[in-house]
């Protein structure tokens, strides 16, 4: 991924965040995305990525195609680079590699995935499948899918690091149930990320687990940022608060987006997306101020108190 570092910053907190990134794309429109650094590499990459769990899974058809075709040409011409997926998605990972591929976007993308099985040999198996369905020879990240079979999956990603196949080793979660075994992990292991939920409206994974990522230099990508939709509900009907236009925000999806990027040891945030108007949306959480400490706090008893 081509990154290049623009001088002009969009604020003060902005600058907090760190550099920017126009997407490494002639054809990336408006203004530049906000990035962070993987703390292994120090490469930077855009604080919004794109999700594919479910909306990703059952397209078959030209016409189910067309809509995740162009909300995927949209997050690129806007800079996005980072697209997570998995083998557990039904069809995401095959249907990310046809996008890529038709729209010949491959060298300017961030592409993670998943391994989630029970040996050493359908781990293997798995990866191999990952490769042929993203029409890819590099993945950049592969994470252990939901602490499945840890041990043997990491050493197979470790070996796939050392060949060159891919470039950063990960693991996942988002079940609250296998927070202390994520940590325990974490503590033991070497990785260059991990993923794990984090919402305006489920905060658990501040208390130990970013901290943490923090502290052992391990890259932070979050899922289910809007709880699967949950948030939307939680607001719906509600204008925004004041505050919002104070972090250049005009959607709550924003302000759940803001909340999360915001947080000093959050690499990356991956909000499900299978509309076009949802990356306009989006992304533009890539953008602009950002909440300080204060105001992240009246964010938190703004949803508390709903
Ligand atoms: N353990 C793991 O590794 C793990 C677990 C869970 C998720 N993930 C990853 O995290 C990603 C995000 O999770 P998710 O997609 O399940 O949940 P999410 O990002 O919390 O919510 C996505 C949903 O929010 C709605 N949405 C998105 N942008 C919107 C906008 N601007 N305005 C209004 N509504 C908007 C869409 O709903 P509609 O489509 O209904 O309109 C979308 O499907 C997944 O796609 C996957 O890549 C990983």
């Amino acid at each position: 991924m081509q990154i290049t570092r623009r001088g002009l910053l969009a604020g003060g907190a902005a600058l907090a965040l760190g550099g920017q990134v126009p997407g490494g794309s002639a054809l990336a429109q408006g203004p530049a995305l906000i990035t962070k650094p993987i703390p292994s590499s120090g490469e930077r990459i855009p604080v919004i990525g794109l999700g594919t769990a479910r909306r990703y899974e059952e397209a078959r058809t030209d016409a189910d195609m067309a809509p995740l075709r162009e909300t995927f040409a949209r997050f690129s011409a806007l800079g996005g680079t980072v697209i997570d997926t998995a083998p557990s998605y039904g069809n995401a990972e095959a249907i990310m590699g046809r996008l890529v591929a038709d729209l010949g976007l491959r060298p300017r993308l961030f592409l993670a995935t998943k391994v989630g099985a029970d040996s050493k040999e359908a781990g293997r198996a798995q990866i191999e499948q990952a490769f042929r369905n993203l029409q890819t020879d590099r993945i950049d990240l592969i994470a252990v899918h939901n602490l499945r079979d840890t041990a043997n999956q990491l050493a197979t990603l470790r070996d796939l690091k050392a060949a060159g196949r891919i470039r950063y080793v990960g693991a996942t979660t988002s079940f609250d149930r296998q927070y202390q075994d994520f940590e325990a992990m974490m503590r033991d292991e070497p990785l260059d990320s991990i993923q794990i939920d984090y919402a305006l409206d489920d905060r658990g994974s501040a208390d130990r687990i970013i901290p943490l990522a923090r502290d052992r230099g391990m890259a932070v990508f979050v899922n289910l940022p809007f709880g699967r939709g949950r948030l939307f509900k939680a607001t719906e009907g509600r204008p925004l608060p004041d505050w919002a236009a104070e972090i250049d925000c005009t959607t709550w999806a924003q302000v759940f987006l803001k909340y999360i990027v915001s947080h000093d040891a959050v690499t990356c945030a991956v909000p499900g997306m299978a509309q076009a108007r949802y990356v306009d949306d989006n992304l533009k959480a890539a953008q602009g101020r950002m909440p300080d400490a204060a105001l992240r706090r009246r964010m938190e008893q703004f949803i508390d108190a709903l």
